[in-house]
């Protein structure tokens, strides 16, 4: 990797600013938030292993949810320093702000190996705006600036842009840590030179959301697998009938651009010819967001391209399945990101389970090589405990999808260079 890591610094003594991503899922229990999914904490343990070992003093700065400025308790990072004290096997000292001359003054008194987690950067408004000021005041904290938050490297904030700005400019030193250097080697490195074939699924909601990824690809991939709703937006492309299928007529043109490509390019590009679909009825009921919770009705598989007129596609269906299956079965280097349907709902979730199964088979007994891109397709693999049976799973969401359009992060990019 061309950026410095952890691994070339010489940390004995001084204090490094590490940016974090524990933006991890929390839910309310007996008025106590627990965390669910405890995956982005555990994978920063080999970087504060090794700064720990190194002598470092550790000030870990993260976000939490989306408070916009406000101390939104339900946001705090206090449960996360419990809980990193844990699996860390060493206590974590947890500061209930990230700045300011308290702060300062607990950091001052830190020896080699401490650790000190701050609390929620986003209770400040000037964390979003990569505010210059706020950005100076969290720099005092730092000797030398890391940043293992891939999941967060998509963003230009003061926590993941702004300081490592400012202690590049004071001649201080810049690294990614282990994890930032996996995500980058795994989802970057990996790819640009594949063994093939080169087999791609790509899933989710929306063609929108995935249209740069699936461009980028196209230069790259023997084999393109489509699923999730996004199908439905590509089958009207080719004038097929949808039905209730969410679909985004807008991007008729642009699925057709990308049908076009993998055509001119030779890349097999697979949509599902048949799907699970079911009649959706609003309720009276309301979800979290108080939007009416739809209920799937008269579940069924459709064999047809088109799809009944009363009905949502909301699954592939068995025929797909197996073809999917047979396409991942024969592929050296796999990239999964977004599920092949309503996976939440166990009626629509074989498509994506079935992927995951074949996705860990080919990797564990045919030396494939496999990278899930984050998000749903993670929590799919770890729901069919499968999480161990793949090579590397992104903890970024949104991240990693920009990073696999082929964007810079501004979260790498403020890094020294080697
Ligand atoms: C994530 O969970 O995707 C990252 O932590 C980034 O969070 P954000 O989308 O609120 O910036
Ligand atoms: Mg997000």
């Amino acid at each position: 990797m061309a950026k410095l890591t952890v691994r070339d610094l010489n940390v004995r003594g001084k204090r490094v600013f590490i940016r974090v991503d524990y933006n991890v899922p929390l839910e309310e229990k007996d008025g106590k938030m627990v965390i669910t999914d405890a995956t982005r904490i555990i994978e920063t343990l080999p970087t504060l292993r090794l700064l720990t070992e190194m002598g470092a003093k550790l000030i870990l700065a993260a976000h939490l949810g989306r408070p916009k400025g406000k101390k939104e308790p339900s946001m705090s990072l206090r449960p996360i320093a419990e809980k990193l004290a844990d699996v860390l096997g060493r206590p974590v000292v947890f500061l209930d702000d990230c700045i300011g001359e308290k702060v300062e003054k607990t950091i001052s008194i830190m020896q080699p190996g401490d650790v000190a987690l701050l609390e929620n950067v986003r209770y400040y408004n000037e964390e979003e705006a990569n505010d210059p000021v706020f950005a100076e005041k969290l720099a005092k904290l730092a000797d030398v600036y890391v940043n293992d938050a891939f999941g967060a490297a998509h963003r230009a904030h003061a926590s993941t842009e702004g300081v490592a700005r400012i202690v590049a400019k004071r001649g201080g030193q810049c690294a990614a840590g282990l994890l930032m250097e996996r995500e980058l080697k795994f989802l970057g490195d990996e790819l640009e030179n594949p063994a093939r074939p080169f087999v791609v699924i790509l899933g989710g909601a929306k063609v929108s959301d995935k249209i740069q990824v699936i461009d980028r690809l196209l230069d790259k991939a023997d084999t393109i697998l489509i699923g999730g709703a996004m199908a439905y937006t590509f089958r009207l492309a080719q004038g097929y009938k949808t039905g209730k299928s969410l679909v985004e007529a807008d991007k008729v043109d642009t699925a057709k651009s990308a049908l076009a490509k993998a055509s001119a390019k030779g890349v097999k590009f697979l949509l599902p010819t048949d799907d699970v679909v079911a009649v959706p009825v609003k309720t009276d009921k309301l979800d979290k967001k108080g939007k009416p919770i739809i209920e799937f009705q008269n579940v069924r598989i459709s064999s047809d391209m088109n799809c009944p007129d009363d009905a949502a596609g909301l699954d592939i269906g068995p025929a797909s399945v197996k073809a999917y299956s047979d396409e991942v079965m024969k592929a050296k280097t796999i990239l999964w990101n977004g599920p092949m349907g309503l996976f939440e709902d166990k009626r629509f979730a074989e498509g994506t389970n079935a992927v995951a199964r074949a996705v860990a088979e080919t990797t564990q007994n045919n030396g494939a090589k496999s990278i899930i891109g984050g998000g749903d397709s993670v929590k799919a693999l770890n729901k069919a405990k499968l999480g161990d049976k793949v090579t590397f799973m992104s903890t970024g969401g949104g991240a990693s999808l920009e990073f696999l359009e082929g964007r810079v992060l501004p979260g790498v990019a403020a890094l020294s260079d080697k």
